[in-house]
């Protein structure tokens, strides 16, 4: 798109709601120094989304099918312990594919009373695929929740009867793009909204060879790097930007240190350019980067202290060898 210089900077409409709340992310992303940075809740819009299911079945990405292999395999036992009177509750349904599993499992074990299942996405796309995937089980209501994690369980956790338990599942490996610290933070605030009896199913993606990780995030065809230039791509659709992608590439380093893979955008010549809508003039030097996401790998051992200091107990554990990946159930305690 090309811009005229007479073109106004202030939008014929002042942008409202959520399109305000991504214009002052942006905004504050990159204009912050030294690192530049985007939030990568914003990577997941209808083009994002899509291209995320299509890097979940891609052979460098062995995360979503080692968790539908755990699944698969345990969903039984993984329900058995959970109390009876259970509702559940998701933060990041997705497509929905591995929750069939447990909802399966939990309307095998209750086959006569209903389950209430609760997505709670940001994504809409997100959340009409999961409910066309998962309408066909038996005695199942789903009621989805167009929100961020925490405001919507919070609401969820408001909104059961008395009596009601809540499982929380928190799959794949989305605990991983939080830092250290900012994670055992996250699991506190779910805590904080549990009561004692209620539980929270965590996946985590293991520690393996670096090399392994970084195809995982940076893969032949060019999926992952799709996914993540289609941020830059969203900001000119959605605030009025004027990024050339062709600027950019997309960067997957392993930090050893954070023990995360951090994904970047890099500019691949100096670059200028602007976001109308968050009135934002932006600069890039040659090499330099957006980070845009990192996703942190854990050790299946650090898991249960990590979970005491958020106030639950770690109460099972499964773990896949094949790929790396753990999940573990931790009650509130
Ligand atoms: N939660 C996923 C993960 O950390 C998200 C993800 C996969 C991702 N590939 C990505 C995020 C590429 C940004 C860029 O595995």
């Amino acid at each position: 798109m090309t811009r005229s210089a007479s073109r106004p900077t202030l939008q014929p409409h002042a942008p409202s709601g959520l399109a305000a709340e991504f214009a002052a992310a942006v905004r504050a992303g990159l204009t912050h120094a030294p690192q530049k940075e985007l939030p990568s809740k914003y990577l997941y819009d209808e083009v994002g989304s899509a291209l995320f299911e299509v890097i979940t079945v891609l052979p460098e990405y062995g995360v979503t099918r080692a968790e539908e292999r755990l699944l698969t395999r345990y969903a039984a036992e993984i329900v058995e312990a959970l109390p009876a009177d259970v509702v559940v509750a998701e933060l990041g349904s997705g497509s929905g594919r591995k929750t069939r599993r447990i909802l399966e499992a939990l309307s095998r074990k209750r086959p006569t009373s209903p389950t209430s299942y609760c997505p709670i996405e940001i994504s809409r796309t997100a959340l009409q695929l999961c409910r066309r995937e998962l309408a066909d089980i038996e005695r199942i209501s789903i009621v989805g929740y167009e929100r961020d994690y925490l405001a919507g369980l919070a609401e969820v956790s408001r909104q059961r009867k008395n009596g009601e338990r809540l499982c929380v599942l928190f799959l794949g490996s989305t605990i991983g793009n939080f830092a250290r610290l900012a994670a055992t933070r996250f699991l506190r605030d779910i805590r904080a909204m549990l009561r004692p009896g209620d539980t929270l199913l965590l996946g985590t993606d293991l520690v393996k060879p670096v090399p392994t990780l970084i195809a995982a995030y940076d893969d032949a065809i060019g999926a992952t790097a799709a996914f993540n230039l289609n941020l830059l791509a969203r900001i000119n659709r959605e605030l009025d930007g004027d990024f050339d992608l062709r600027d950019f590439e997309h960067v997957a380093r392993f930090n050893p240190d954070a023990r995360s893979v951090e994904m970047h955008l890099r500019a691949r010549r100096h670059v200028s350019a602007r976001v109308g809508a968050a009135r934002l003039a932006v600069e890039l030097e040659a090499g330099e980067t957006i980070w845009t996401e990192s996703s942190h790998k854990y050790h299946a051992d650090e898991i249960p202290a990590i979970a005491a200091d958020a106030g639950f107990e770690c109460a099972h554990q499964w773990v896949e060898k094949e790929w790396g990946f753990a999940e573990s159930l931790l009650s509130a305690a």
